[in-house]
């Protein structure tokens, strides 16, 4: 049997970033990293649009979702975005930062692997090697393969979460979690298209590939969450920036409001276009503030089709408003685990000491990146957990 100091479960973000950041601590420490994926950092590589959007300078633990709001914090501290930063300029990688703090690649995310992939170059890396079992000994942890068995004093699992199943995502984390006693928040997808019913979709459908900045909220008073971005009209229902950050807070059978103007009163401005002698078409009069198509949508929809500006009375204008406005929308699904960025729930960090990342009730395996119940906001966030979790275990180990 081989014998390693430390066994890593996935080579995504988290697990090859735990590897060079044991490497970093201490060159002689022997680590073996397993993947059943052909190659490391698959989602690092589609990740950004190709550009890899690696992390946010606004990380705070207010950007983060999880039953535990406070958990992330521990480790988001002890490893902050210009720390990742600090590694990506001595590997000379350029970057941008495009909005929002969100930090890319100029060229591409597969420097990026490639730099996390030279820092663990110590490491044995085994692709093609899918994990069937673990099991606790006297010294440690034997992690059973379709190669073979392997022994390691430490075994970390970043085996990351149920999104994208194409690109190798399993419940393997999860199964690991359950057979150590660990508790589990139900995996849901999160950061993914939201699909509606016909009645939506008749207005959704033809205006598919349409985008525009709205503003998306869900819930109300001190627990809504606002996301004012890109929103995208989809053939089965819409997506975008804004929508994808909401779709992590919506649960099925709730209510989202898209105001589609968000910088605009349009009650207000319709009456005073109606003032300067409205003579024109209400579908003409609404595309001056948004795009032809759906302005023509909106009005067919509430029968305006034919009606003029003028002739409109003002409950009659206030209706459309809050159509654009106020849009109350309830979506019947998303678009599940094929298209989701990350996942929502995942091991339950009750279970979990929050400075190591190691779990309570079976000291030396450990549980980093996103196969934990901490999922970040769209714009780097998950990147910056998955750097700042294994840097956490990383230290610890
Ligand atoms: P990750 O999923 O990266 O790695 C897990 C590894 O475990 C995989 O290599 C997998 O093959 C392996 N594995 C799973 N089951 C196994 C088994 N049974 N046996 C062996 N190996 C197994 N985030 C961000 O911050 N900025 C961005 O720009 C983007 N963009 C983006 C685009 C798209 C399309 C997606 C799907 C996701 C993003 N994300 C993102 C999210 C980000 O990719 C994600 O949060 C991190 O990759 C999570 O890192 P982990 O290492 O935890 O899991």
């Amino acid at each position: 049997m081989e014998e390693f100091d430390t066994i890593i479960l996935g080579a995504g973000a988290a697990g090859l970033f735990c590897a060079g950041s044991l490497i970093a601590a201490d060159p002689g420490h022997r680590i073996l990293v397993l993947d059943h994926a052909r190659a490391p950092g698959e989602k690092i590589r589609i990740s950004g649009g190709g550009r890899c959007n690696f992390t946010n300078l606004a990380t705070n633990r207010e950007r983060f979702l999880s039953q535990n709001p406070r958990f992330c914090a521990s480790a988001l501290s002890g490893f902050a975005p210009g720390d990742f930063v600090a590694l990506v300029d001595s590997a000379r990688i350029a970057w941008h930062e495009k909005t929002l703090g969100q930090l890319f690649c100029d060229g591409s995310a597969r420097q990026i692997i490639d730099m996390l992939l030279h820092r663990m170059r110590s490491a044995v890396l085994r692709l093609e090697t899918s994990v069937t079992g673990i099991a606790r000994t006297d010294t440690g942890f034997v992690v059973t393969t379709g190669r073979g068995m392997a022994a390691g004093r430490q075994v970390v699992v970043a085996t990351g979460g149920r999104s994208i199943p194409k690109m190798g995502a399993t419940g393997l984390g999860y199964e690991i979690a359950a057979q150590f006693g660990l508790r589990l928040v139900t995996p849901r997808a999160g950061l993914v298209p939201l699909t509606f019913a016909e009645q939506d979709l008749n207005l959704c459908k033809p205006l598919s590939g349409l985008s525009l900045e709205a503003e998306v909220r869900h819930g109300s008073g001190r627990s809504a969450a606002t996301f004012r971005d890109g929103l995208l009209f989809t053939h089965r229902g819409l997506s975008g920036p804004a929508i994808l950050q909401i779709s992590s807070y919506w649960q099925p059978g709730e209510s989202i409001q898209v105001d589609l103007l968000p910088d605009c009163n349009l009650a207000a401005e319709l009456r005073a276009a109606r003032g300067q002698g409205g003579r024109v078409a209400v579908a003409t009069a609404l595309a001056r503030w948004l795009p032809n198509r759906l302005a023509e949508a909106i009005t067919a929809e509430l029968g305006l089709t034919e009606a003029r500006l003028a002739d409109q009375p003002n409950r009659q204008l206030d209706i459309l408003a809050r159509r654009v406005n106020e849009w109350q929308l309830r979506p019947v699904g998303s678009e599940g685990w094929r298209t989701a960025e990350v996942t929502l729930g995942g091991v339950d960090t009750r279970d979990l000491d929050a400075r190591s990342l190691q779990a309570r009730s079976a000291p030396g395996l450990y549980f980093i990146g996103e196969v934990v119940d901490v999922t970040g906001w769209l714009g780097g966030y998950n990147f910056q957990w998955a750097w700042a979790s294994a840097h956490a275990a990383a230290r610890a180990i």
